[in-house]
């Protein structure tokens, strides 16, 4: 496991550990945490159960470019269990100077202040990695959790594509946010 690169005191009285993604996490935990988000049915791109194949090539794919530079992936664990992830990717080729964030917790760790803490930690990371022009991130017009916790945090919307995700059945608006500085 990667050392941890910093601690977040939950609400609850418990500590999350954040670390950097690393070789050594489970993949089979990855897996685990990211297919009960898609049970859920949770606001995120992902819609559809992950195999364990297919979340060892994404994994492999994450420590690839962590390793060149243009990504990292945030482990947050409570008592050793993986709770939660957050991310950035620098966008690509002439775009690189702009940096995509995402985030996202397991159910049971949520509206305990890791969000936006994870997230500050995030945004901290990518400032001093990337120095990025830009820093935004997509949202669902459904996820008022996110959205809230956003604009909180200095983000503004500035694009919204009407209608453009389907979310439990119903078309939703994807609405990016920039932030500001
Ligand atoms: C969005 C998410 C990361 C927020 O994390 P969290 O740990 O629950 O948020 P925090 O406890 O740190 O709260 C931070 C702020 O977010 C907002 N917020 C969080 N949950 C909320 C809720 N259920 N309703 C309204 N606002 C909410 C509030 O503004 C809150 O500030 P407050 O506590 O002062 O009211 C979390 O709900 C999550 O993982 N959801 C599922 C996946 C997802 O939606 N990812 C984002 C995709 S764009």
């Amino acid at each position: 496991m990667e050392k941890p690169i910093a601690y977040i005191q939950l609400k609850d009285g418990r500590e999350a550990e954040i670390s950097f993604l690393s070789k050594k996490d489970s993949t089979r935990e990855l897996n685990r945490f990211i297919n009960a988000l898609v049970k859920e049915e949770a606001p995120i791109i992902a819609g559809s159960r992950v195999s364990l194949k297919e979340e060892q090539k994404w994994k492999d794919k994450e420590l690839a470019g962590f390793k060149r530079g243009e990504r990292f992936l945030l482990i947050a664990k409570v008592d050793g269990k993986i709770v939660g992830t957050s991310g950035a990717i620098r966008d690509r080729g002439k775009s690189k100077e702009n940096v995509c964030l995402g985030i996202a917790l397991a159910e049971k760790c949520r509206r305990l202040g890791l969000g936006g803490e994870l997230l500050k930690l995030c945004i901290k990371l990518s400032k001093k990695f990337f120095k990025p022009r830009n820093i935004y991130l997509g949202v669902l017009s459904c996820n008022k959790p996110a959205y809230s916790m956003y604009k909180k945090l200095g983000f503004k919307e500035f694009a919204r594509f009407p209608k453009w995700i389907i979310q439990k059945g119903n078309y939703v608006d994807h609405i990016y946010m920039k932030l500001q500085k």
